[in-house]
């Protein structure tokens, strides 16, 4: 980590990134394999404006969205991050409209079915951030089958937050804790930072070391709000559904800039 508290980048590019899978040779070229962010995390929002513009149902732009996974997931996988995390479903999006939860929830199962085999073949393991026993039991079956199959999977790991919040999160990982401390496991006096992160749904990960908003809002709306303690954020005013591999690798070339600025402290003498 730098002076300014910065998470470090992968120290040694990966040896088998394949520049040329990666298509996009104008941005591929401005990218540095030796920085690239271990961990990114995505606030997949825009999908209602993005329909809405178009004239469209708000359900069209959860599909179109829905659509737009595949292809980040892919790219991150042969970027070999250490992880991707997206933010699927809240636990305030309860709030919306019954057929549009069913709508979301639909698309989930429908993304594992399509996308399972490939996900698997690129080594990629899949987790679930969140309180998973509040999700439907068909959902919870699909999602149990998808990580149990990639559990072994040693690439990235896709988390998929889904009924997630942080301060939830926070609270039960205080509680696990607290737990742990009663049954003897822990002493309080020994609780420190790295306890928590270890006991939080990313225990086991780095931090993110790059978020990513789309469709311009300047919010973290409750996500991984302990883990991007030291995270750059990137907004864009690209509507998820539009997000493409171009617009990801945009934004990795634009965190790649903003290290080597506060880097510069060092490396300029400033
Ligand atoms: C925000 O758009 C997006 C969501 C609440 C859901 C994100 C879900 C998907 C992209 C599809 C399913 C996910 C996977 C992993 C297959 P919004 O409805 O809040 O947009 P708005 O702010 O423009 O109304």
């Amino acid at each position: 980590m730098s002076s300014l508290g910065l998470t470090a980048a992968h120290p040694t590019p990966h040896p088998t990134i394949d520049l040329s899978e990666l298509g996009e040779p104008d941005l591929v070229a401005q990218m540095e394999l030796a920085r690239l962010p271990r961990h990114i995390a995505v606030i997949m929002d825009g999908n209602g404006r993005w329909a809405r513009r178009r004239r469209l149902p708000r359900l069209a732009g959860h599909r179109a969205g829905a659509s737009a996974v595949h292809e980040i997931v892919e790219t991150g996988s042969r970027l070999h991050l250490k992880a991707l995390t997206l933010f699927a479903f809240s636990t305030e999006n309860w709030k919306r409209p019954q057929t549009e939860i069913s709508t979301l929830m639909s698309l989930l199962r429908e993304y594992l079915r399509k996308e399972l085999a490939e996900i698997h073949r690129n080594n990629i393991r899949l987790q679930i951030l969140g309180r998973y026993e509040q999700l439907p039991v068909e959902v919870r079956q699909d999602l149990d089958d998808a990580m149990r199959i990639t559990s072994g999977n040693t690439g990235m790991v896709l988390n998929v937050a889904l009924n997630y919040s942080a301060r939830s999160e926070m609270v039960d990982t205080i509680q696990s804790i607290i737990a742990r401390v009663q049954r003897g496991e822990l002493r309080a006096e020994d609780v420190t930072e790295r306890t928590v992160s270890e006991n939080l749904s990313t225990g086991g990960l780095p931090d993110p070391d790059l978020l990513i908003r789309t469709s311009g809002e300047m919010r973290v709306s409750n996500f991984l709000l302990w883990q991007i303690a030291y995270a750059d954020i990137y907004v864009t005013e690209t509507c998820w559904p539009d997000f493409t591999r171009r617009h990801l690798l945009e934004a990795i070339i634009d965190f790649q800039k903003r290290e080597r600025r506060y880097g510069g402290l060092g490396e300029h003498g400033a």
